[in-house]
């Protein structure tokens, strides 16, 4: 699995790339406004096209670094997707343009086509996109038919969806344990239907409440954010579909597991869940013991003469 570091923070990018463990970065606007906040701290001022420019030549070659279109009608995702890609992909040949999968705001059906739209005409230009903010395998599908290199599901942002229907309180940090939920999820439903045991069963089976209590810890069948990334996989490999699955909004190294033995091709991972990944006791306590351990005679091979 290739590891792609979510974040547009230059410091932890280039921390991250000497480590050797770099495979790609991914940016969004919310990211991109981070990392200039960060900079701004520090009484810098950010020069957009400079501070883009040496991402893409700290990552390299071969790397994709995902950028992010900013307008939700197609006509203007192309027209942005087009600049940023010609302005950029000269500098290291790596660049990534990030199309969402619909442009939907405030309940309007007005934008559900638009990334289609954009993805089929950037990509038949040759250009890679990166589909994303997808949170169902329907999307990622369509994302895929439409052109896509590269179908982005929203892990932590699934989980969070479910933990909040069920309205269960948590950080954005936490493990999500499907195994409890789906306990928590069982009670909740068992409750409503000792409510209603007394119906008719076709009653029962047509409540709309019924239905809801039924769908509770899972978002119309899929369990988790892992779930999801497990769903797509099945599909692309049904179908031979070359796009590749970049896990995303990864919110702890366990999830990062999980998604890598459902078979995500990659995962887009924030530094914080890095740091997280390299951690053990056990490790630390070893590395005490091995330290504490060293014998004079062992310690004076290594003396500089
Ligand atoms: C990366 O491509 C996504 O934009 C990012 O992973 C979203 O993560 P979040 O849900 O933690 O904001």
């Amino acid at each position: 699995m290739k590891i792609f570091v979510d974040t547009a923070k230059l410091n932890e990018i280039k921390e991250a790339c000497s480590w050797g463990i770099v495979d790609g970065v991914t940016t969004n606007p919310s990211l991109i406004k981070k990392a200039v906040d960060a900079e701004k701290l520090q009484g810098k001022n950010v020069n957009m096209t400079d501070y883009i420019k040496e991402i893409l030549i700290t990552v390299g070659e071969g790397k994709p670094v995902s950028l992010e279109v900013i307008s939700l009608t197609s006509k203007e995702m192309i027209r942005e997707g087009m600049l940023l890609y010609e302005k950029f992909n000269p500098v290291a040949q790596n660049v990534a343009i990030k199309i969402p999968i619909n442009t939907s705001i405030n309940n309007s059906l007005l934008g559900n086509y638009e990334g289609l739209k954009a993805i089929k005409k950037l990509s038949g230009q040759g250009i890679p996109i990166n589909c994303t903010l997808i949170m169902t395998p329907e999307q990622a599908l369509l994302a895929a038919k439409a052109g896509a290199s590269y179908a982005s599901p929203f892990c932590g942002r699934v989980d969070d969806y479910i933990r909040k229907k069920l309205g269960i309180s948590f950080s954005k940090g936490d493990y999500f344990d499907s195994e409890l939920i789906e306990r928590i999820a069982d009670d909740n439903f068992e409750e409503h239907l000792e409510d209603y045991f007394s119906g008719e069963i076709d009653a029962i089976y047509q409540d709309k409440r019924i239905k809801e209590a039924a769908n509770l810890g899972k978002d119309n069948g899929i369990e988790s954010g892992v779930d999801l990334v497990r769903s797509i996989v099945t599909i692309y490999l049904n179908y031979g579909i070359k796009t590749e699955i970049i896990a995303a909004s990864m919110r702890n190294a366990r999830q990062v597991r999980e998604i890598a033995e459902a078979g995500a091709h990659i995962a887009t991972i924030p530094f914080a869940v890095i740091e997280e990944m390299i951690q053990h006791p056990k490790t630390r306590e070893g590395i005490e013991r091995f330290s504490a351990d060293v014998v004079p005679e062992y310690r004076e091979l290594f003396k500089k003469n």
